[in-house]
Formats: structure tokens, sequence, C-alpha cells
């Protein structure tokens, strides 16, 4: 170990015994709000904040929550989400003001002020009218991180017409189902999108599913690489060149506050993805202000960067409308952390100069495995404030934050939240709350989380589930054409008042929440929900395949990992690594890369109840080395026997 390395050891475990964190004091000297605000008037209190909104016409009603769990808010006020993410900011005269610093993998800059949006969104808006888009028709989006996917969310957003975003990793399959399920009128895609120094045909590959999607009459391409595209007339359109022929003025009309701005599909326990919903008045309030309040913003000096991709929901709420809506000044950045080096991240937090940092724990834990060294080379001292996001972050990760990326000046928020709650609900206020690595803290002004025993009493500091127990306005509003599953899904095991989240914690002894992971069949890698029955589905639709069990096992780098026990069909043996490859690249195709399973584990048969159902548990013990639970209701105990017998083969076959 060299010297520096060792000492960065040495301070980490100082630092380990350091258990609380409060916010620095020159922090707190600048910081926007140094106390908690307290909140008596729910109601009251929402409507403060959905004042620092531009409302065409205000509200009559805040909450109507008249027919739970059917929230609705600012019941009869409208607003234009596009308007208030653009247009009233250059009307303020901070046309100049730059909106996105977009850089490119191999170092392309490209400065997009809100002028900038301003004229293209109202364009790209013409553009999707002039190809007969009208307000409440779905518009599917996949597209790479390119300032063009920011301004043809807006552009939908302006005419009211609902995106569907779907994140570029996923595969044409993905697509395809996410575009039929939401009976989406049109797709914007790319022509080509890079990634480490690669290009990928995107258009050319999303037309290979295109008859599986009979409702979308229109493709709109975004020209960005000059790759290879093939273009059917009659149905696809060149954005550039439909753009230069539209008119330029597109008035912002104001539409509902209940108005859908999104669909935006996520991983349930089912293999159908749940098709959230989000809509335009609460849901902008919601990220608008905290955005604001979590990442101590102000507009006129930060620079502010999240790394998420707009295709999560990270992406959509504090990429694209949250800041947009406060005017910020964010980078956007095309590429991977360690492409053309693993300078890259640092070479643009420097050049930026970059002061807010939202990223995920996978990304964190991803640098400090690869060393300080990279970091400590870039000048990070304009960075004053830290945020993660997406799965629990290990206290190690947490200290290697703090010390080596916020140079121990930074305080960090752990901010939770999900796809469903729209913007963050539980994290520390960085001028206000005293941080404990590991705890997102406690929730937000205006936030009700709690910690219940399966039987619905207050957990106490024991292990539950957490829940919300107030609507607020981010909230879902239901799962896009399927309220039953909506109700079934967050309110039925507590009752139509009480949201199930999904997640177990824990609150100690100070109040603060400790939040475990996931207690249903979603696994989160690299903070990517995914599900355990989507990925069982891909493989089991590969020829050679009879039956597949999904779990998910602990992982150092990627917080979990996806392990399939296979059974191949008829009287074949285990598989090969040509199998396994094929498999893998079947899931690839299917869903996309990220759900490809690390390790696969042949299975003679899988341990299933006497009605046939797989008992994943068991899987996971076995998986884990762990004692067996409870093997009583297997309809036939054998089968564990031969499984630990390859699962130990499997493991020693790793370690070789
Ligand atoms: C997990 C991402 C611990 C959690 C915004 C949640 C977290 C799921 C945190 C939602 C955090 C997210 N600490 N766990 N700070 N943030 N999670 O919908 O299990 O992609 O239910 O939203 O990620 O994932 P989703």
């Amino acid at each position: 170990m060299s010297d520096t390395a060792s000492s960065l050891e040495r301070d980490l475990e100082r630092l380990l015994d350091q258990e609380r964190f409060p916010p620095p004091p020159e922090f707190v000297e600048s910081a926007e709000v140094t106390e908690l605000e307290q909140v008596d008037d729910h109601e009251a209190f929402w409507a403060d904040k959905a004042g620092a909104l531009d409302w065409a016409q205000p509200w009559e009603q805040v909450l109507d929550w008249s027919n739970p769990p059917f929230a609705k808010w600012f019941v009869g006020g409208k607003l234009n989400v596009a308007y208030n993410c653009v247009d009233r900011h250059v009307e303020a005269g901070l046309g100049d003001r730059v909106a996105f610093h977009w850089r490119g993998e191999e170092g392309e800059e490209r400065d997009v002020t809100y002028a900038d949006l301003h004229r293209d969104v109202q364009r790209f808006a013409n553009v999707l009218k002039d190809h007969g888009i009208e307000t409440g028709d779905i518009v599917g989006i996949f597209l790479p991180m390119i300032p063009e996917v920011v301004v043809a969310m807006l552009a939908c957003a302006r005419i009211g017409a609902p995106h569907n975003v779907v994140f570029g990793g996923f595969s044409p399959e993905s697509v395809k189902e996410r575009m039929e399920v939401s009976n989406a009128k049109a797709l914007i895609t790319v022509d080509g999108a890079r990634r480490k120094g690669k290009t990928a045909a995107v258009k050319a590959a999303v037309d290979e599913v295109m008859e599986g999607m009979p409702s979308v009459k229109t493709v709109f391409v975004v020209r960005s690489t000059g790759a290879e595209t093939p273009m059917t007339e009659g149905r696809d359109v060149w954005v550039d060149e439909a753009m230069e022929a539209a008119a330029a003025d597109c008035p912002a009309e104001p539409f509902d506050a209940e108005h859908p701005l999104f669909i935006l599909y996520s991983s349930g326990s089912t293999a159908a993805p749940k098709g959230i919903l989000h809509t335009s008045g609460g849901y902008l309030t919601g990220v608008a202000y905290t955005h604001k309040l979590v990442f101590d913003l102000k507009p006129e000096s930060d620079v502010y960067w999240c790394t998420a991709d707009v295709g999560w929901i990270t992406g959509h709420s504090y990429i694209v409308y949250g800041p947009l809506a406060n005017g910020t000044t964010s980078v956007m950045y095309e590429g991977a952390p360690d492409y053309p080096d693993k300078n890259a991240w640092w070479d643009v937090g420097e050049k930026t100069g970059t002061t807010i940092f939202y990223t995920a724990p996978t990304a964190i834990r991803a640098a400090m495995k690869w060393g300080p060294e990279y970091a400590e080379k870039h000048d990070l001292s304009k960075l004053r404030l830290l945020g993660s996001v997406g799965e629990p972050i290990n206290p190690k990760a947490w200290l290697w934050y703090h010390k080596v990326i916020g140079g121990e000046r930074c305080p960090i928020v752990d901010t939770w939240w999900q796809t469903e709650t729209g913007h963050i609900m539980i994290s520390p206020l960085p001028g206000v709350t005293e941080t404990k690595p590991g705890s997102a803290t406690q929730p937000l002004p205006g936030i009700d989380a709690r910690v219940l025993t399966d039987d619905g009493e207050d957990a106490g500091t024991a292990q539950g589930f957490l829940t919300l127990n107030r609507p607020w306005p981010g909230m879902l509003r239901t799962l896009f054409g399927d309220d039953e599953r909506f109700v079934e899904t967050y309110w039925k095991k507590y009752g139509k008042e009480t949201y199930f989240v999904g997640d177990a914690a824990r609150k100690d002894e100070d109040g603060y929440f400790w939040v475990i992971g996931r207690v249903d069949d979603v696994l989160n890698v690299s903070g990517h929900r995914m599900s355990t029955a989507e990925i069982e589905s891909a493989i089991v639709s590969h020829e050679k395949v009879a039956e597949a069990a999904v779990i998910g096992q602990p992982d150092e780098d990627s917080g979990q990992s996806v392990t399939a026990f296979v059974t191949l069909g008829g009287s074949q043996a285990d598989g090969d690594d040509d199998t396994v490859n094929e498999i893998r690249e079947h899931v690839a195709k299917k869903i996309g890369k990220l759900a490809r399973p690390k390790r696969i584990i042949w299975a003679d048969d899988l341990p299933k109840t006497r009605s046939g159902k797989i008992m994943r548990r068991l899987l996971r013990d076995i998986a884990e080395g762990k004692e067996l639970g409870d093997v009583t209701t297997l309809r036939d105990p054998d089968v564990m026997q031969q499984l630990e017998t390859k699962v130990k083969e499997r493991q020693s076959a790793d370690e070789e």
C-alpha cells in the first residue's frame, strides 16, 4: 500500500469513529435554510410551495382526498409546465443563463441557454403538432443524454402530450413493450448513440421491432451522430428538417393541474412493468420545492450536476423538471465515468466548476475501487454539497465520498424516494440536519413517513415496513390504465390512507430512518430497478430453457447482482459456457444489458411448494450458504440437496 493510500485508510478509520456529522459551520453561514419548517397546516404548507410556480388560473381546492387513494392536488388550477420551466425565466430577463453545460465523452462542449430552450421547445412542439400529435396523446421518447431529450420532453409538456421515456440502456424489445402498453402514438428517437467511443445505430435497431408497435404512427428522428439511418417514407421524420420548416411560436396553453405530464414504466413484482403516472401541478410543485430545499440551491451561482440518466425518475425530477423550474444551471454529461479514462467525471466537474454533485452509491463505490488519485488530481474545491440516491449507501462509501470528493467540507444529502413518490421524501437538509453515514435521516417538512409492523402497529426501533401516511403533491396518481393494480400494490396492505412503499426500514432512537432494501421481488442493481419476474420471463423465453428463478445477491460493487437458477429443457444436461453467454445475450436483447444475470446456476429442478410456487427464499438461503429456512412446504425436499451441490460447484468454479 502506498503512503497516500494508507493515510487515506487512517483518515477513514478516524471518520468511522465519528458517528454524527453536523452541518459544517461555513456551509450553514450561507445556507438558504437553517431551521426546520414546522408544518401545522398541511394544505396551507403545500399551497405556499405551489405559489412558487406561475399559475394561469389559481386553484379552488388544495387537496381533494375524498376518494382515497386517488388524490387530486390544486383542483381547478391551470398551468403550463414548459412555461414554468422555460418561458418565465426568459421573460424575467434570464434568457442568457445557461440551462445545461452539455459535455460529450470526447470532450465536446455545448452550452444551452434558457433562450435556446425557449426557441427549440416551441419549434419541436410545433413539429409534434404538425404531425398530428394532440393534447392527451402519448409520445414515446428513446434518446441518449443529449440536450434534445430535454427539448423533446418539454415540447410534449408544452402541448399536453404525456411522454413515456424509455431509458437508453433498455433494448428495442423493451421500447416496443412500453409503446404497446401505453398505446403511444409517436416515438422520438435518434440516429445513433455514443458510448465509450463506439456508436450504436439506435434508429436501425428500433426499426426491427416497429411491427410490434402498431399504434406508433410517426417516428421522429433526432440527428446526433450521423449513424447510418434507414427512414421509412410517410412514417419517419428528421427532427432538424421538420423544425426548420415549423413555425417559431407555439403558445403555452394552460392545462389542468391534474393533466397527465408523463408515464414512466418501472419494475414491480410481476413481469409486466408498471406505468407510473404523474400529473402536472402537484408534481412540479414537489420537484421544484424539494430541489431547492434539499440542494440549498442558489440559482444565480450554483452549477448543479445530477449524473443520473434522464430515462429514470431521478433524471425526470432532478435533471429536467425540478432544476428547470428553479432556473438552475446544470451539467449534462453524455458518457461513462471511466471513458476515455477514470478522470472523466472529475474533468467535467472541474472544468464546469460544479458546486453541487448528485450521484448514486454504485458510482461512488466504483470510484472508491479505482482509487482516490483520479479525483485528487482535479481541483474540485468549488464543490459545496454532495447528494446520493437510488439505494442505501454503505457508511464506508459515504465516508470516502465525504473525504475524497467533498474534502470534508461538503454536507452529504442521502435522499430516499421512488419513481412513485415523484420527489425526495426523506433526506437531510444540508444546513440543518446532523447526518449519520448510511441514514437518509428524516422526512422532509410536509411528509409523514412511518415504520410499521406487519399488523400496522408502530414498529418502534425495530425493523418494519416503510409507509407514507399522508398524500403529497408529487405522488403517483395511478398506474396507467390499471387502477386496480395501483390499489392492490400500494394501498391494500394498510388500507387506502397508508401508502405501502415496498421497502424495509428501521427508525433509530433519534427518529432517523435507515432504509434497508426492498421487501418485494424487486432488485436494485447499480441503482437500477428491475423485477425478478421480468428477468425470469426473459430467460424462459430462450428456446433451451424450461424454467428459471431469479434472485438478487448482495454485491460489493453493484449493491445487488442477478443470480439465475436455470433448468434446461428436455433431457439436456447442464449448460456450458456458450449456453451461459447465449442466455445472457438473450436477456440483453429482451430487456437490456443491465438485466443480464451475473451468475447462472444450473438446476435439475427448482424448490417449489405443493401448489407449484417457486420458493425464492430458499434459493436465497442456498446462494448465501445460509442454514436453510423452513422446507416442510416443499413438494420435493430432495431438490435442495442437489441444488446445494450445484451452488458449491459453481462457487469453486468462480473462485478459480
Ligand atoms: C431504493 C429512485 C436507500 C428504495 C429514486 C426505493 C433507496 C427504490 C434510496 C426506488 C436511498 C432509493 N436509500 N434506498 N437514499 N433511494 N432507494 O423507483 O428501495 O428507481 O424503493 O427511484 O430505490 O427506486 P426508483
